[in-house]
């Protein structure tokens, strides 16, 4: 073969793998719906910066007649590109190949992509839609799934990673995505279930549809898997773009830092007026994050899930950080199980990825009853704190209003090792509330009381009397708990300075294994 046709095959095998299983099952994906494997890097990366990898891998079963069954690439697509200029590593089934499905082959083209991005210190992600292990290939299959969740672990903490969920992902197969930091499920197209609905009927007798078992509605409300829902796949595609902008290369660089144009000491009147005279009427604390931040832009994570506390990414005079807050719009902005392991699994991620935590503070206290106590609310709030108390990078914490009993602690106190601690003039700080405290520590008294109106008039006076010693900042500050107690309209300013003071913030704490986190 001379050179010229050399060339020539090498064009044709590569025209080859671009259609992955053949147009007839590209053209049913994209009857789906869906799009192919290399339609989806191609919006993902920045253009025309996709290093393919491993075209020519092929699978080497020749079981069940798939000896002569080979389709280049083993249906999934590798590589590496850049989004915003920066290097990150990619892999995506193609399920147009054996429908996506993992064989040995399959999982060490991921491994490889796994691997580089470790050397390189370089984010991956990982696009799935896979009909699970590839059933031909038996253990080898299985196999290939523990290499690939072996690097996720290793690679947890290091450099971030981030799965897409465009189609199937049942089974153990769903392990890989859960020991990444994100996951963005798109609405209507794509599952996620350790066991599915055929055999969930089978052994539980429960009849339910594929949607309601694991659908993406449910990842992002009731079991928190899903930390993004998206209407359609380049929603999730950009929406990944969008937070790597947040985000370091690896746990050994800082977050890029952006220009920005927003001044920083803008001043925000509104906030002088945004509490409520009412100490029982709620606010929406997304208004306060999103005058604080740059530009009003704000990346909300798990925003439909545990909505009593807010988390997300934003910018502060063109530096990222994670902003934690408690929702009065929800619940009163109580602490319950959900929200702890919500919160707490954001703040390790920051600590993990040098992104300073900014925290809002309007906690009644900790949710009361059975179904919290026997849920283990105590193991979970426990999460919370630990959380904060072993992060290391700088902590800025505003109390807004409330901040009652064990939530006080928990939420960034500065006992838990909160950098700077403000709080606005309507702060209230206190081992509870009113209501309660005076019913502890005069119940008896007050039932002695026969004339209801005298009772009332009894109560309402002891409870002021409470709220004037302990319901406001100054109690807090005088005893350095609080740094300063600040206006509203100046919180801006204020966290973004305390912010760049503490840039420079070191606190190496005792050598150790690891900690002993109340999983
Ligand atoms: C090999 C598979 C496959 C698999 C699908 N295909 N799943 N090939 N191994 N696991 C092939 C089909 O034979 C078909 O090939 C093509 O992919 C598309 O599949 P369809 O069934 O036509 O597609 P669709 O109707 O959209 O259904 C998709 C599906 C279904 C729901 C995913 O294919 C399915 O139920 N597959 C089996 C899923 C499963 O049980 N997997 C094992 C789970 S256990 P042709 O040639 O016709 O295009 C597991 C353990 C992991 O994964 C453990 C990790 C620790």
């Amino acid at each position: 073969m001379d050179s010229q046709n050399k060339i020539k095959k090498l064009i044709e095998l590569r025209e080859k793998a671009r259609m992955g299983g053949g147009e007839k099952r590209i053209n049913s994906q994209h009857a789906k719906g869906k799009m192919t494997a290399r339609e989806r890097i191609e919006i993902l990366l920045d253009e025309g910066s996709f290093e393919e990898f491993d075209m020519f891998v092929t699978h080497r079963t020749d079981d069940f007649g798939l000896k002569d069954k080979k389709f280049l690439s083993d249906g999934v697509v590798t590589g590496h590109g850049t989004i915003d200029g920066r290097v990150v590593y990619v892999f995506a089934q193609d399920f147009t190949v054996f429908g996506g499905s993992l064989s040995e082959t399959f999982a060490q083209k991921i491994c490889k992509v796994m691997d580089q991005a470790l050397k390189v210190g370089a984010p991956v992600i990982g696009i799935n839609d896979s009909g699970g292990a590839r059933i031909q290939e038996g253990v080898r299959s299985l196999a290939g799934y523990s290499e690939i969740f072996e690097r996720n672990i290793l690679a947890s903490g290091v450099i971030p990673q981030i799965s897409a969920i465009f189609g199937p992902c049942a089974g153990g197969a769903v392990y890989s995505p859960a020991l990444t930091d994100f996951i963005i499920m798109s609405e209507n197209s794509s599952y996620m279930f350790v066991t599915g609905p055929k055999v969930t009927r089978k052994v539980t007798g429960e009849d339910i549809s594929t949607e309601d078992l694991g659908g993406a509605r449910v990842h992002s409300t009731k079991s928190g898997v899903a930390q993004f829902v998206v209407e359609d796949e380049e929603e999730g595609l950009l929406m990944i773009r969008k937070l790597l902008s947040f985000l370091p290369q690896n746990n050994l660089e800082d977050p890029p830092v952006t220009e920005c144009d927003d001044p920083i000491d803008r001043l925000e009147d509104d906030l002088n007026i945004l509490i409520p005279e009412n100490p029982n009427q709620a606010y929406n604390v997304r208004d306060v994050i999103y005058k604080i931040v740059d530009y009003e832009e704000f990346l909300e994570v798990h925003a439909n899930y545990a909505r009593n506390i807010v988390v997300g990414f934003a910018k502060m005079g063109g530096a990222s950080v994670g902003i934690v807050a408690n929702q009065p719009n929800f619940l009163a902005g109580v602490l319950d199980i959900n929200a702890s392991r919500k919160a707490a699994r954001f703040v390790r991620f920051c600590d993990a990825f040098n992104i300073p935590i900014v925290t809002l503070v309007d906690v009644p206290g900790f949710l009361p009853g059975s179904s919290q106590e026997y849920g283990g609310i105590i193991v979970h709030g426990a999460k919370l704190m630990f959380a904060y108390g072993e992060a290391t990078v700088p902590k800025v914490t505003i109390t807004l209003r409330k901040s009652y009993g064990g939530a006080h602690c928990v939420m960034s106190s500065k006992q838990l090792k909160g950098d700077i601690n403000y709080a606005w003039p309507s702060a209230e700080i206190a081992v509870m509330g009113p209501e309660g405290a005076i019913e502890v520590l005069e119940g008896r008294k007050i039932a002695e009381i026969e004339d209801e109106e005298e009772r009332a008039e009894y109560v309402a006076k002891r409870e002021n009397e409470y709220r004037d010693k302990f319901a406001n900042p100054y109690e807090a500050a005088r005893y350095g708990y609080l740094d300063d107690v600040i206006e509203p309209r100046n919180t801006r300013f204020r966290v973004i300075r305390a912010l760049r003071t503490l840039a420079t913030k070191k606190d190496p704490g005792p050598m150790k294994k690891h900690t002993n986190i109340p999983l």
